[in-house]
C-alpha cells in the first residue's frame, strides 16, 4: 500500500499551560519540563465527528478521489461520539459512501493496528482504496480533577487515504496485556442485576511512571524488529515518527538509536497526546512542510493503553502540495 492523500481535522480551542494554571494547581514550568507541551487543542461545540470528516474531505481531495471511490473506511479511535452508531459510518455518509466502515480500538497505537488492517483488505483484494482516519478527544475522556493526566492529551483527527503501492516495508505490532497502569471503565449502565461494577473514579487511571518505562522499552524494541524486518538499518531512514505522548520519551528514544535529531521532528509542544490521531497529524504538518520527498523512508512507532505498541517502516510516495506552510518548530534549532 501507499499513501495517496491526506488530511487534518482540529479543534478551533487552544488551551495553553498558562490557561491550566488558573484550572489547576499546575504550573507552565511543570508541564513543560516533564512532557514537553505549552498548549493543546480542545473541543468545545464542535465533535468529534466533524473533526474526523473534514480530515477525511481534505485526504480525499488531497488524493483527487471521491466517497465513492473508498471501498472501506477504517477509524481508530477510542472515544467515538456514539458507542453506537461507529464513528467510520458516520463518516461516509460526509463523504458520500456506502463501503463498508468499522471502528477499531488500539488506544494510542490504533493508527498503526489501522494501516496493517488497510493493508491486509489490499493484499486480500478486498479493498483497492482504503480512508484511514486516526481521531480522539481525549479531553472528554480525562478527570479534569487529576493534574497527573489531563495536562497531557489534545484532542484532533488525523486522516490518510491508502491505495495499492509497494509503500510498506515492514510492520511490527504486539499487545502486553495490562489493566492497571493505563485504563478507564466503561460506564456501568443502570441494570438492577449488575453487581459490584461501579466505579469511584472518574475519567482514565493512568500509572505514569510506568507507562514511561514502558514506551521507551518497548518503542525501541519495536523499532528494532520493524528495521530488521524491512532489511534496513536507522541510519537509512530519513525520517522518524514516533507517538507525541512526552518529549522526553522522544529524547529517549534519539538517544538509544544515536539518531541524527534533525529526523525526529516533534509538534508535542502545540498538540499534546492526541493519541490515535497523533501520527498522522504529524506526518500532515511534514507533508504540508514540504519536508516529505518522493522515495524517502520513514520510520513510525506508537504505544498506548492495552498495552498495544507497533513501529513500521514505510517509503514515502507523494510529491510535496503546492502552497506550503512554515515548519520552523518542527525540529530542534
Ligand atoms: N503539575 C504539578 N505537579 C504535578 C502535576 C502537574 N500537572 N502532575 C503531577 N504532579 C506532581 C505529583 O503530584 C508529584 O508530587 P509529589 O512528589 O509531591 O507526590 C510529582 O509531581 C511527581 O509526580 P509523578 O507522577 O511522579 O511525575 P512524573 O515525573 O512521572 O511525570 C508524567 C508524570 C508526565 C505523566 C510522566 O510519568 C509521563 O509522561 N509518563 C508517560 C505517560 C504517557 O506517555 N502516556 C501515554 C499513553 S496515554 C494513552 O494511551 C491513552
Amino acid at each position: 500500500m501507499k499513501i495517496t492523500g491526506i488530511g487534518r481535522g482540529i479543534p478551533d480551542q487552544v488551551v495553553t499551560n498558562h490557561q491550566l494554571e488558573q484550572i489547576l494547581d499546575t504550573s507552565d514550568d511543570w508541564i513543560k519540563s516533564r512532557t514537553g507541551i505549552s498548549e493543546r487543542r480542545i473541543l468545545t461545540e464542535q465533535n468529534l465527528n466533524e473533526l474526523a470528516s473534514n480530515a477525511s474531505a481534505e485526504a480525499l481531495a488531497d488524493a483527487g478521489l471521491s466517497g465513492a471511490d473508498i471501498d472501506l473506511v477504517l477509524v481508530a479511535t477510542t472515544m467515538a461520539d456514539y458507542i453506537f452508531p461507529n464513528m467510520a459510518s458516520m463518516i461516509t455518509r460526509h463523504i458520500g459512501a456506502n463501503c463498508p466502515a468499522m471502528d477499531l480500538h488500539a488506544a494510542c497505537t490504533g493508527f498503526l493496528y489501522g494501516l496493517q488492517t488497510a493493508n491486509a483488505y489490499l493484499k486480500a483484494g478486498l479493498a483497492r482504496r482504503v480512508l484511514l482516519v486516526g481521531a480522539e478527544a481525549i479531553s472528554r475522556l480525562s478527570d479534569w480533577n487529576d493534574r497527573g493526566t489531563c495536562i497531557l492529551f489534545g484532542d484532533g483527527a488525523g486522516a490518510v487515504v491508502l491505495e495499492e503501492g509497494d509503500g510498506l516495508k515492514s510492520m511490527h505490532l504486539s499487545t502486553q496485556a495490562d489493566d492497571r497502569v493505563l485504563f478507564m471503565h466503561s460506564q456501568p449502565g443502570n441494570s438492577p442485576y449488575t453487581k459490584g461494577h461501579s466505579h469511584d473514579k472518574p475519567g482514565l487511571t493512568m500509572e505514569g511512571q510506568d507507562v514511561f518505562r514502558f514506551a521507551v522499552s518497548q518503542c525501541e524494541k519495536d523499532l528494532r524488529t520493524a528495521l530488521e524486518l524491512a532489511d534496513m538499518g536507522m541510519e537509512e531512514v530519513d525520517w522518524v515518527l514516533l507517538h507525541q505522548a512526552n518529549s522526553r520519551i522522544i529524547e529517549t528514544i534519539k538517544r538509544r538509536f544515536n539518531i541524527d535529531p534533525k529526523k525526529v521532528p516533534s509538534n508535542i509542544h502545540r498538540t499534546g497526546n492526541t493519541s490515535a490521531a497523533s501520527i498522522p497529524l504529524l506526518l500532515w504538518e511534514l507533508y504540508h512542510a514540504g519536508m516529505l520527498k518522493p522515495g524517502q523512508t520513514l520510520a513510525l512507532s506508537a504505544f498506548g493503553a492495552g498495552l498495544t505498541s507497533g513501529a513500521c517502516v514505510m517509503t514515502w510516495h507523494k510529491d510535496a502540495p503546492k502552497t506550503l506552510i512554515p515548519a520552523d518548530d518542527l525540529l530542534p534549532q
